[in-house]
């Protein structure tokens, strides 16, 4: 599975990508508007800082709206993926762009049915939202694992990329689940490398090491 970052958070981004695990990085209107720099410079910056996919969410809500920005958007780098919302005008918006080679992210999908249209329409991805289902108290997961059987049984090329995750343990059931993408805020990915029984052997290797030679690894 590959691994996204669901920010806007240029210092975020320059930490993660300087670990060479970040594979690509999702965008969308809230955490734009956070970091209090237009869409258009924030995604550019972003985009020269990590190399791979860049999701950039247009705002029009009608489909002429949405064509219109997915075109200018796409222009910012070859990198950007143009999101969409999963809404009539932008699974209709979706297609026409797809038709142009304009790779789009049809987000804010909560339901199998809307993830089959969203493949219908050439979708180079689509967003299921984890964690804003389990806030509802359906099982969030239990849409990846459906979508990735839909989409498996007729070899739609749309990729399933697992959103709203919030935890260390919805990564690891997304990707159980045959997610291609997994998108995460900084923190869930910082939380990911995290094991007592990791620091805690550590920290006898180094103690066993230093009690054997002192003097360092040189044993000067
Ligand atoms: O970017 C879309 C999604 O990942 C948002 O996550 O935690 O706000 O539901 P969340």
């Amino acid at each position: 599975m590959r691994i996204f970052l669901d920010t806007a958070n240029l210092d975020e981004l320059r930490k993660a990508a300087a670990w060479g695990v970040v594979d690509g990085v999702t965008t969308n209107p809230s955490l734009i508007a956070k970091e209090g720099v237009p869409m258009a410079e924030q995604v550019a910056s972003i985009c020269a800082i990590v190399d791979g996919p860049i999701s950039a969410e247009v705002v029009a809500t009608d489909v002429e709206g949405m064509i219109r920005d997915g075109r200018e958007v796409a222009k910012i780098h070859p990198n950007i993926i143009v999101k969409c919302p999963l809404t009539r005008a932008g699974i209709q918006a979706c297609s026409t762009l797809s038709k142009e080679a304009i790779r789009v992210n049809v987000t804010l999908c909560f339901s199998p049915a809307q993830a089959l249209l969203a493949a219908k329409a050439g979708a180079w991805c689509v967003s299921p939202f984890v964690g804003r289902l389990d806030d509802i108290g359906l099982e969030g997961i239990g849409l990846i694992r459906d979508i990735c059987r839909i989409y498996s049984n007729y070899g739609f090329k749309t990729q399933v990329l697992a959103a709203s995750l919030r935890s260390p343990l919805h990564v690891v059931q997304a990707a159980e689940a045959g997610a291609h993408i997994g998108t995460m805020p900084f923190k869930v990915l910082d939380q990911m490398f995290n094991h007592p029984l990791t620091d805690k052997g550590l920290d006898q290797f180094l103690r066993d090491y230093a009690k054997a030679f002192p003097e360092g690894p040189a044993g000067q």
